[in-house]
């Protein structure tokens, strides 16, 4: 079993029963988001990617936070005073975990929101596959507040999940807005007390972690990317992932699948998954 403990300084990695935590761990910074914390990130879902005891991914966050956002101090002030040059790498390093990473991730992630959420972690949060508030987090895009417009892919990252006029409308006045709204706006899966969240994200991973691995990894890199073809380019790439999908998977899931419900007559597919 993989054991994590200790080995990075802003961010807690605990893996149990196929499900990998990663909690960032600044609570007395409301886990806003370093350059060290930002590096660390990139190595972590790096490492859990070839972790074959880590099979699902929950981002989460220590204390009252899931995320207040870029750090002001050390990701703004303290690269401001620095040469203009750094500017370069210390936005690479957050946008490589932030969303390049984690967008296409080979492993299905859930972003667990269990408390305060702004500005920058807007990018990690629709940049997970699925995600869980409580009903109590905060949510805002507070940018405004202290005087830029929203940075990094923050404002594409509302565009791709939240219709216009809600992400304007929070984009320009900087209002917050808790769990219950985050749901109804389709920022997150839904909502819960917070005293179910974990639970709840539990359920929801043991789920996930039912089904055909490089199955699931197909499906959710082909929706996501679909969105930015044509539907000619769609049916070809579309196509070539499921092509893909068959070719790389060990369990050949597909027949597999058909067998049991074909011969075996032992699952209704359309009500549950395969035996794996
Ligand atoms: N960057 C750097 N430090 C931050 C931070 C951030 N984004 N958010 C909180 N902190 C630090 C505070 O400076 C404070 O540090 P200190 O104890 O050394 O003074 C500590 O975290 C606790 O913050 P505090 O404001 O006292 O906590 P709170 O629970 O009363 O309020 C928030 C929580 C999240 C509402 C408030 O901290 C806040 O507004 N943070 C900024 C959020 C934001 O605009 N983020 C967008 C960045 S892109």
């Amino acid at each position: 079993m993989s054991n994590y403990e200790g080995r990075w300084k802003t961010v807690e990695v605990k893996v149990e029963e196929g499900i990998a935590w990663v909690t960032l761990n600044r609570p007395e910074k409301r886990n806003a988001m370093s350059p060290t914390l930002n590096r660390e990130m990139r190595e972590i879902l790096e490492t859990l990617e070839q972790d074959a005891d880590a099979g699902v991914v929950v981002l989460t966050g220590a204390g009252d936070a899931w995320t207040a956002g870029m750090d002001l101090k050390e990701y703004f002030r303290e690269v401001d005073a620095g040469p203009e040059i750094l500017q370069e790498k210390i936005r690479r390093e957050a946008s490589e975990w932030q969303w390049k990473l984690l967008r296409m991730y080979s492993k299905p992630t859930i972003a667990m929101v269990n408390g305060w959420c702004f500005g920058g972690g807007f990018s990690p949060l629709v940049a997970c596959d699925l995600a869980i508030a409580a009903d109590e987090a905060t949510f805002g895009l507070s940018e405004v507040n202290w005087g830029i417009p929203p940075g990094n892919l923050v404002s594409k990252a509302m565009a791709d999940t939240v219709g216009h006029r809600e992400s304007l409308y929070y984009i320009m006045t900087g209002r917050t807005f808790d769990g219950v709204k985050a749901a109804q706006m389709g920022l997150v899966n839904k909502s819960v007390p917070l005293a179910q969240l974990r639970e709840e994200t539990v359920t929801l991973a043991r789920e996930l972690l039912e089904k055909n691995p490089v199955v699931l990894r197909a499906a959710k890199i082909g929706f996501k990317r679909c969105r930015e073809l044509n539907w000619e380019q769609n049916e070809d790439y579309l196509y070539a992932k499921l092509d893909q999908a068959r070719l790389r998977d060990p369990e050949h899931g597909r027949e597999e699948g058909m067998k049991q419900f074909l011969d075996e007559k032992s699952i209704k597919p359309g009500l549950q998954t395969y035996r794996r």
